[in-house]
């Protein structure tokens, strides 16, 4: 920012942007701020959800886009920079291009990120980088259209290879891949999405299945998949490509991934190893739920919420509080995975 510039914000905007930022008892500055913008999915992902039954939330439970923005707002003035907008599958949210425009205008939020499942994204993929999104992670666990709809229960294949592409020809860069790695559904298909990397500017990444309450009852305790660590997976491809050469993470790829290159390859791997190797200590981010809590840990309870308060005339010190009181709860370390309270990654947001 040059030397005027924070003055200028400060007259047009009200604020100026990160002047006053929010760190926790161990020392963690927040910057980013995950926004889960519904709890709706087209999917049923047996690691997420039922198949049936699924209990949505009612309209006005869920924050309308200007209290969204309110609260993104308020983040800036404290230094968030980063938002990613996630769901439930953000894109099922009617408008969803222009909440991304409104995000994407405020003062201070430089890097405007999504989260989706891709069925969409054949359609909305340039109207989303129009509006100013930057870049997008799209969740993919397999390539054969069988087990597509066994992980998925929901849709085709090919509409989410669409939207892939469709991510590539808007411009989005970087272009994450996700696949929760799930053994004895798709664990075999490793080395094929890690081959993906070598003629395509992707990163892949690798997840650990993570044991939420909620998954846990619908998914691993129905004996659908087996745990596998990214230990494995990584030995896995190697056994096909060789060493994996380690990479530096610039400012777009920090986060949870340990990020690594195959010889002479385009794109990138990434392993997200929640369960293995957990990244609390190097953790950035709050979070805003889709019914208006704030929560500084997806695995620790403790949401404030503040969606009657923004209803209420809540001004932008009273949000600015919330954050703070959320930071001030954030664990060093989430509780063991036996304990942790339940909780829905469609309605945190991941
Ligand atoms: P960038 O690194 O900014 O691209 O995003 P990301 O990888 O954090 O976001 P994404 O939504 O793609 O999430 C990838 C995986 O990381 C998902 O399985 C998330 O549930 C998981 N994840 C994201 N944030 C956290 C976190 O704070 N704690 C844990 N345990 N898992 C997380
Ligand atoms: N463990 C790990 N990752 C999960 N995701 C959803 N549920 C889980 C889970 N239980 C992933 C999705 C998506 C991202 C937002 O979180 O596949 O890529
Ligand atoms: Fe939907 Fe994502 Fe959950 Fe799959 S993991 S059911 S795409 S919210």
């Amino acid at each position: 920012m040059s030397s005027v510039a924070p003055l200028v914000s400060l007259l047009r905007h009200g604020f100026i942007p990160g002047s006053d930022r929010i760190v926790d008892r161990y020392g963690r500055t927040f910057t980013y701020l995950r926004v889960s913008v519904t709890d709706l999915c087209n999917l049923r992902c047996v690691y997420c959800m039922p198949d049936e039954g699924m209990k949505w939330l009612p309209r006005d439970e869920i924050l309308s886009f200007e209290e969204i923005v309110t609260v993104v707002e308020a983040a800036a003035a404290v230094g968030v920079y980063k938002i990613r907008l996630t769901g439930g599958e953000p894109l099922v949210r009617s408008d969803i291009a222009a909440l991304t425009g409104m995000v994407a205008r405020v003062p201070g939020i430089t890097d405007l990120a999504l989260t989706t499942n891709g069925t969409r994204l054949a359609e909305l993929a340039i109207p989303l980088a129009l509006a100013g999104l930057k870049r997008i992670n799209i969740s993919l666990d397999t390539m054969d259209p069988t087990k597509f709809k066994a992980i998925a229960r929901r849709h085709e294949l090919s509409e989410v290879l669409e939207g892939i592409r469709a991510a590539q020809n808007a411009g989005l860069n970087p272009i994450k891949i996700n696949m929760v790695v799930l053994g004895g559904l798709n664990d075999a298909e490793v080395a094929d999405f890690a081959s993906m990397t070598l003629d395509q500017d992707l990163d892949v990444r690798f997840i650990e299945y993570m044991p939420l309450e909620e998954a846990k009852g619908c998914a691993m305790g129905s004996g659908n998949f087996s745990f596998v660590s990214n230990e494995l997976t990584k030995q896995r491809i190697a056994a096909r490509f060789g060493t994996l050469e380690p990479l530096e993470t610039g400012d777009t790829m920090k986060g949870p991934a340990e990020v690594f290159r195959l010889k002479n390859a385009a794109g990138r791997l990434g392993f997200i190893s929640a369960m293995s190797a957990p990244f609390c200590q190097k953790c950035d981010r709050l979070r805003l739920t889709a019914t208006g809590e704030i929560r500084s840990c997806l695995l620790d309870g403790g949401g404030i919420p503040i969606k009657q308060m923004l209803r209420n005339g809540g001004t932008r010190a009273d949000i600015i509080a919330a954050f703070r009181e959320s930071a001030d709860i954030k664990p060093e370390v989430h509780k063991d995975w036996a304990n942790i309270p339940a909780a829905s990654m469609s309605q945190i947001g991941g």
